[in-house]
């Protein structure tokens, strides 16, 4: 079996994680214990490009279970556990070519890497196996059947594909069910996000002006879990809606000109590029931390800072201090890649349960359906994203109600008012 991770060694360490974070996914531990007497997956071969943490682990074990066979790469050079690639390829028989801190060229080698096995259905997060695929191995294409996208980012590229007409095989948009971004983008980047900066900087959140740039939904969480540390938040939009929203929920809304005067520590999460540029670096106050949470390291103009930077020094891990031309500091986290899987573990496992949730029994729907799909981006279907959500507050020894038949009647009729 062909890898390429950082050291085997590691694997031991792996384990343990791993089975840390099997205990937080009661959804995906259930859909496991059915894959492994169903199969459902029996035979298929399955390329996965996603964050190499010891969630994915769990997912990974999840798909082979049901009788995949895998390979799997990472969805940024910076996320990579290295502990769980190496038991994922020790333990699980995995093969895994992903270690963090890789250059962007080793990065494509590794996508090519998992690309060798010719899978019949991709997974990503943030769409490069289907980038890659469609621009350098059309080779492929044939035999791809389908594919599931985990991210907003991955998408915006793929209904971009669709809509051209240039997407040649069907994908399931894992993001858009409603048990993925309403709990991981909200609380988990919410949360991982501040923990990815505390502990990249340990500097106090409390009291310190914290600007959120996108009101999304990650961007709700953010500036959300922001406050409750005390933080002074102040967010920048460019939709009204969405920025009408930041307001109601009691945020100061400006734009990034007047939020970066003022601004402790920013942090970017809207999925476009260019969002703080040089003329927002230059007008920042001495010491202002930067840092991104969103999919692609494109949201920081970092080339726009190097052009006013004097000269920089990494102060601490993942904390680059850059000296400016007018003396001021800017210190840029993770390389301006996302500081919640650059600096800290990702998401908690128990959202990444639902997220993931979403992933295997999308792969398994797209299996077992007897129609074909046109080359388009499909939602998830709702049986699934509500069988989730009804999992998981099981899991959680939650009871809700249910429906009386008159209530049940009362919502079918138009008829009846006051
Ligand atoms: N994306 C964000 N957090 C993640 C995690 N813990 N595992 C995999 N993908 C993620």
């Amino acid at each position: 079996m062909k890898y390429d991770i950082k050291n085997i060694k590691l694997a031991k360490e792996g384990l343990l994680r791993i089975e840390w974070a099997g205990q937080s996914m009661p959804v995906l531990n259930q859909i496991k214990q059915r894959f492994k007497k169903e199969k459902p997956l029996k035979g298929i071969r399955a390329a996965a490009c996603l964050h190499v943490t010891t969630e994915t682990a769990a997912l990974m074990q999840t798909l082979k279970a049901g009788g995949a066979k895998l390979a799997l790469c990472a969805s940024n050079p910076l996320s990579t556990q290295d502990d769980a690639a190496a038991s994922l390829v020790k333990h699980d028989k995995i093969p895994v070519f992903a270690i963090k801190g890789e250059d962007t060229k080793t990065y494509y080698r590794h996508i090519h890497a998992v690309l060798d096995m010719q899978p019949q259905y991709t997974m990503d997060d943030g769409a490069d196996l289907v980038s890659v695929i469609h621009s350098e191995r059309p080779e492929i294409l044939s035999g791809v059947r389908g594919g599931t996208e985990e991210t907003t980012t991955g998408i915006i590229r793929l209904k971009s594909m669709a809509a051209d007409g240039a997407l040649k095989y069907p994908i399931i948009a894992v993001n858009d069910a409603q048990t993925k971004h309403l709990f991981d983008n909200r609380y988990g980047t919410g949360q991982s996000t501040l923990d990815g900066i505390i502990r990249a900087t340990n500097r106090l959140m409390a009291g310190a002006f914290f600007v959120v740039c996108g009101y999304g939904w990650c961007g709700r969480g953010l500036a959300l879990r922001a406050r409750g540390m005390g933080s002074n938040v102040v967010v920048t939009e460019v939709d009204p809606t969405a920025a009408l929203e930041a307001v109601m929920d009691g945020f100061t809304v400006m734009p990034i000109r007047q939020a970066a005067r003022i601004g402790d520590v920013f942090c970017t999460v809207t999925g476009n590029i260019n969002v703080i540029r040089q003329e927002h670096f230059k007008i920042m106050k001495d010491g202002a931390i930067v840092s991104n949470s969103g999919h692609f390291n494109v949201e920081l103009d970092l080339e726009g800072l190097g052009g006013i930077t004097k000269s920089k020094r990494e102060l601490r891990p993942l904390v680059v201090e850059h000296l400016l031309e007018n003396g001021r500091r800017i210190n840029v986290l993770g390389e301006g890649r996302l500081i919640n899987l650059a600096a800290a573990e990702g998401h908690p496992s128990s959202v990444m349960d639902m997220s993931f949730a979403n992933q295997a029994l999308s792969i398994e729907y797209m299996v077992k359906s007897k129609t074909s799909f046109e080359n388009d981006v499909f939602p998830v279907p709702e049986a699934i994203d509500k069988a989730i959500a009804k999992e998981k507050l099981a899991a959680m020894g939650v009871k809700i109600d249910i429906l009386t038949p008159e209530q049940k009647r009362y919502l079918a009729s138009w008829s009846m008012g006051t």
